[in-house]
Formats: structure tokens, sequence, C-alpha cells
């Protein structure tokens, strides 16, 4: 394959990406940001990647979870810890429940950009440019806002760069410390389905006393008082990604200093398009979205592509069927990677493929059908004798009205209460929790029938 440079895009077919007209502005900020300190270090995308490996062989599981779309507007202290919470607490359930060490990857610091359906909108019969997300134009329909301004991607790198410095006070500082696993819930109402969790918190105090008691000194070990949580996002918006591709030092190769993972969008995979050419010179692992679109064919060229030395934890294929069709496509790419011999991760987005219009007009996401995707994602997995190595799920630890469903029912007309999101429609904080106890019985089944390391 050719010689890399991190600009080879520029000469490939584009698509869901802006057009700046004034280049010199445009130029400008990418002279800035290529100046500015890269937001990951190269040494953990490759502890990342080592983490993935296990993925793949079925030694952990991935929890990859955020907004469909962060935003300026809604960006809060609160908000990230929030999130972060709620990440942290069905990390537990999943470890707990399944007896699984848990990968953490945030849809944070850094998950702006937006690929959309259509290239317009028309509201009141007036068109305009379609949002894109905050770090390309602005949410609110007027044309001004609509304009794609450059400046946004400097405001986008501030945001993530303090995103990810509370993230990592959060799991370095005390915060995630397994010892606290009770203060996380603190901001739950009553009713909101924790109880399960606080009694699942109970035997982990219980357990952790004793071990106290019995002077276990290692108790209080590092890994019981730290997480590693990491972060990703979709490498859409390509000027932004060349500007923070930085050479990790100790390998002498790109990585791209944006996240620790990237990956591609649905929409975005062509082969020969600008995307792929980009996410395939960069060290980072990457995420491949797998839609009902996706061929054996096109699948063997993206993977021959990204991952041209078979590596453990590079390439993870993000699967996004939607409830239903699960069978008619899964088997079908499986075989394929087969065939290949290719080393992957297999992750289930049950988001992207359950996206409905409710009568009441929003785009909502019903809980059950979420389930069901999972669910199908599993039991494809356990006939192949492959692994499913983890979820992949748009949602915010806020109490949002956004996805209908959930033991506290989310109804069509609760829909307007609290619709905050930028873009797609996001699991609230309990339907994260219940979705946690509900993917850790999937994956309990599973070691029970011994499939755990059958491929
Ligand atoms: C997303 O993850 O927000 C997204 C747009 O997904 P997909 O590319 O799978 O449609
Ligand atoms: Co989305």
């Amino acid at each position: 394959m050719n010689e890399w440079v991190k600009s080879a895009w520029r000469n490939k077919p584009r698509v869901q990406m802006p057009v700046y007209t004034d280049e010199a502005a445009l130029n400008s900020v990418e002279t800035q940001l290529a100046k500015y300190p890269p937001l990951v270090f190269a040494g953990e995308t490759r502890t990342l990647k080592s983490e993935l490996a296990k993925v793949a062989s079925g030694d952990a599981f991935l929890l990859q979870g955020g907004d469909c779309a962060e935003s300026f507007s809604a960006f809060s202290a609160d908000g990230i810890r929030d999130t972060f919470k709620v990440m942290l607490q069905m990390a537990m359930v999943l470890t707990y429940g399944a007896k699984v060490p848990v990968v953490k990857v945030g849809r944070m610091a850094g998950q702006f950009a937006k690929p959309r359906s259509t290239p317009t909108e028309t509201v009141g019969g007036v068109e305009l440019p379609s949002y894109r997300g905050d770090i390309i134009n602005g949410f609110d329909f007027n044309p001004a806002s609509r304009v794609p301004d450059p400046q946004r991607m400097l405001q986008a790198y501030t945001q993530a760069a303090a995103t990810l410095n509370l993230l990592r006070a959060f799991s370095t500082g005390g915060y995630a410390d397994v010892h606290q696993v009770h203060s996380w819930t603190l901001g739950f109402a009553r009713g909101q389905g924790i109880e399960k969790y606080r009694e699942m918190a109970d035997h982990i105090s219980d357990a952790l006393d004793f071990m106290r008691a019995a002077g276990v000194d290692s108790f209080r070990a590092h890994t019981l008082q730290t997480v590693d949580f990491y972060t990703s996002h979709e490498s859409l918006l390509l000027e932004y990604e060349e500007a923070l591709c930085r050479i990790d030092s100790t390998s002498g190769k790109p990585v791209a200093g944006s996240g620790h993972m990237i990956w591609i969008g649905d929409r975005t995979r062509q082969p020969d398009g600008a995307h792929v050419e980009f996410a395939r010179g960069v060290q980072n692992p990457i995420g491949l979205k797998c839609g009902p679109t996706t061929t054996a064919d096109d699948l063997k060229v993206l993977m021959a592509k990204l991952n041209p030395e078979n590596e453990a934890g590079r390439l993870t294929l993000i699967a996004r069927f939607g409830a239903g069709s699960v069978g008619d496509h899964l088997p079908r790419l499986i075989k394929t990677v087969q065939e290949e011999g290719a080393n992957v991760v297999w992750t289930c987005d049950a988001m992207h493929g359950n996206t409905i219009k409710s009568a009441s007009g929003y785009k909502t996401r019903p809980f059950e059908s979420v389930l069901r995707e999972v669910q199908e994602f599993f039991a494809i997995h356990n006939a192949e004798g492959t692994v499913p190595g983890g979820v992949h799920f748009e949602m915010t630890g806020a109490d949002v009205t956004e996805c209908t469903g959930g033991v506290r029912a989310v109804k069509d007309e609760d829909l307007s209460d609290r619709y905050h999101t930028a873009c797609d429609p996001r699991l609230n904080a309990s339907q994260s929790l219940e979705l946690a106890f509900l993917v850790a019985e999937e994956l309990r089944a599973r070691s029970k029938v011994g499939v755990a390391k059958a491929s």
C-alpha cells in the first residue's frame, strides 16, 4: 500500500464534510490547531488497543457510550460527571454480574461532527443547510448560524480539552474508587429503577469489608481506586483530525491526537473515500460502523486497508442493523470476517438501526428495540461461536425523555418533557442502568454455557 501522509485524504472523494467558504480563515485555524498539544497521548491509545485485544478474545467486554452529539450549549461539569457516573455504574453491573473486566470508552471529548441524511432541512417553507454538529455550524435555524465556521473547531478543541481534564480527574482522583460504589447513586430519585443497583452495591461493599477484615491489604490497591476511561468520536471532520495528528515518539508512527479511539460512520465508509484514507494511517484503535448496506466485498477491502497487519484490538466492527434485522446481516459479515481470518472486536450499536418518528413527531428509539437488538446480537454470536465483544449506546447521565420505554416507562406523550439532544435520542440514566443489568444477564448466560472462549 502507498506510503501514508496525513493530508492524502484531500485527494480522495469526500462526503458529509462542510465546504468552508473562507479559505484563509480555515487555514489559520488549521495552523493554530496543529500547534496545540494533542488531547490524548500515543501510549494511551496503545494501551486501549491492548485492552481491545482482550475484548476480541472474549477476556473483557467493551462499553462505549455517550451523547450522539456533544454541544457547546449543553457543556457543563455536572453533565460530564453524570454521564461518567452512569458509565461507571453500568461497568460495575457488568463486571459484578458477568465477572468480566469492562473497557470503558466515552463518546466524549470530541463527538461534535454529525453526518446527516439530507444536506438541507425545510421548516415552515424555509430551506437551510442542515445542522452538522457544533464543530461545524449552529443548531439555530437561521441562515447565519448554518454557515460552516472554522473558528468552531477551536471551541470544540477547548471543550474537548476541558472535558478530558475532568474525566482524568474523576478517573484517578478518588471519585471512581470502587469504595464509592454507593455514592454513585446519589442524585437518582427513588423509583428510578436503581433498587437492584443498590442491592448489588451492598454486596460489593460487603466483599470489600470482608477483604479488609481478612487483612487483604491490597484492597486499597490502585486497581480498585482508579479506572481507565477512554474517549472516542466519529472522525468526520478531517481538517480537525489532520491538524491534531501527531507522531508517536515511541513508535515513530502517526497517531490521531483528537481521541483515543476514532470511528468511521456508516455513511463515510467508502473504501476509496477520504475518511478511510485518513483512518488507515493512524495507529489508534479504529471503529467501523457496519449497517445493512455493508457488503462482504467492501468489508474485505476495509479490513485489509484498516488493519493490514491483522493486529488484535486495532479494528472494532460496530454492528448497527436494527432490531429484527440482525439475523439478515450479522451472520454473513461474521462469515466474511472468518473467511479472511481477520482479528476484530464485534460490538453492537443498538441505537442507530432503531430510530423512529413517534406519533408526537419526535425522533425516538423504543427501549424494547434497543434491548432486542442486543439480544439478537448475542444470540447470533452464540450460535456462530464468535465473541459478542461489547455494546455501544447513545446515552446520558441526565434524566431526559428521548427514548421511549424502560421500567420508568417514558411514553410518546412524555417525549416533549425533557427532549434535549442536539441530534439523536439518548437513553437516560435509568434506562442505561436497566439495560446494563439486561446485558449482564446475556453475558452471564453465555459464560455459563462455556462459549466465551469457544472461538
Ligand atoms: C452516530 O454514531 O451518531 C452515527 C451517526 O452513526 P452511524 O454512522 O452508524 O449512522
Ligand atoms: Co447518533
